[in-house]
């Protein structure tokens, strides 16, 4: 088997698109891996993938790299903030948010707070949505150590942090607004009517054609005058092509 047939074979393996990753890197990657695992080709690691759940599984994680923090580039969110305090003041609605490739949940975690301190009170919701099954177990769990929190503003670990042993859990409330979904941004549909998408730190990894089509879906996804919130090396230079114009450097508006 050569790399192309096993991106097939994992696609009909895992239901995950390799050939929606940028080529390079992602052969590089895998074949680090593979030796790392001591397997000496492709067939002997395909071998060892069908037959070893704790090999899947590593696969798995490897493939889909799940690195976050709460509130990510600290100064980016500063100015999200902005942005979704001038839009709630505008509309007064209930606003309706994705947090898309969410890993364990610090993402809607920290958009959750920020919708609390809106003035505007109204019943907020945020669906978060990552491919990887084993890491939204955790989001749900919403338990975390120290040093994904660092981000975090003193007066919100105080306010929605409860710490038990060398854990800190979120506030129930906090949590009751995030409603986590499994969710594939390549092969799945997208839901409609959001005011906010936040999609970061994944796309990096997807070819061209791939990014056209998420950045697409999103804008179709998004109410007029939505916001799309994106990494910190994820700028979208094209942005007029998917009706966007710009908010911030990183932030999108549909028009
Ligand atoms: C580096 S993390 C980013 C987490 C968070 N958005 C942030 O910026 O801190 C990338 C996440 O994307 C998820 N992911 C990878 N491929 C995906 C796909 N095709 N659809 C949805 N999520 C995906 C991974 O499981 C992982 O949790």
């Amino acid at each position: 088997m050569d790399l192309e047939q096993f991106k097939t074979w994992v696609h009909k393996e895992f239901g995950i698109d390799l050939f929606a990753y940028k080529s390079n890197q992602l052969h590089r990657r895998i074949l680090s891996l593979m030796s790392r695992v001591g397997a000496k080709d492709i067939d002997e690691y395909v071998k060892l993938l069908k037959s070893d759940y704790g090999q899947r599984q590593k696969f798995l994680d490897f493939i889909t790299i799940n690195v976050t923090e709460f509130f990510r580039n600290p100064e980016l969110f500063k100015e999200l903030q902005k942005e979704i305090e001038i839009y709630s003041k505008e509309k007064n609605i209930n606003l309706k948010i994705w947090s898309a490739a969410c890993s364990i949940g610090a993402e809607p975690y920290s958009l959750a707070m920020i919708l609390d301190n809106l003035k505007n009170k109204n019943k907020h919701s945020i669906l978060a949505t990552d491919i990887d099954n084993t890491i939204l177990e955790r989001a749900k769990a919403a338990e975390y150590v120290i040093s994904e929190l660092k981000n975090v503003d003193k007066i919100y670990l105080d306010k929605y942090f409860k710490k038990i042993d060398d854990k800190y859990t979120i506030d129930t409330g906090i949590k009751n607004m995030v409603t986590f979904k499994k969710h594939d941004l390549i092969l799945d549909d997208y839901e409609k009517n959001f005011d906010l998408i936040v999609c970061r730190n994944v796309v990096i990894y997807f070819n061209q054609d791939v990014k056209d089509k998420i950045y697409e879906k999103f804008s179709d996804s998004l109410k007029k005058g939505g916001l799309l919130f994106v990494g910190a090396t994820e700028s979208i230079y094209n942005y007029k092509d998917y009706g966007f114009e710009k908010a911030s450097t990183f932030i999108y508006r549909k028009q």
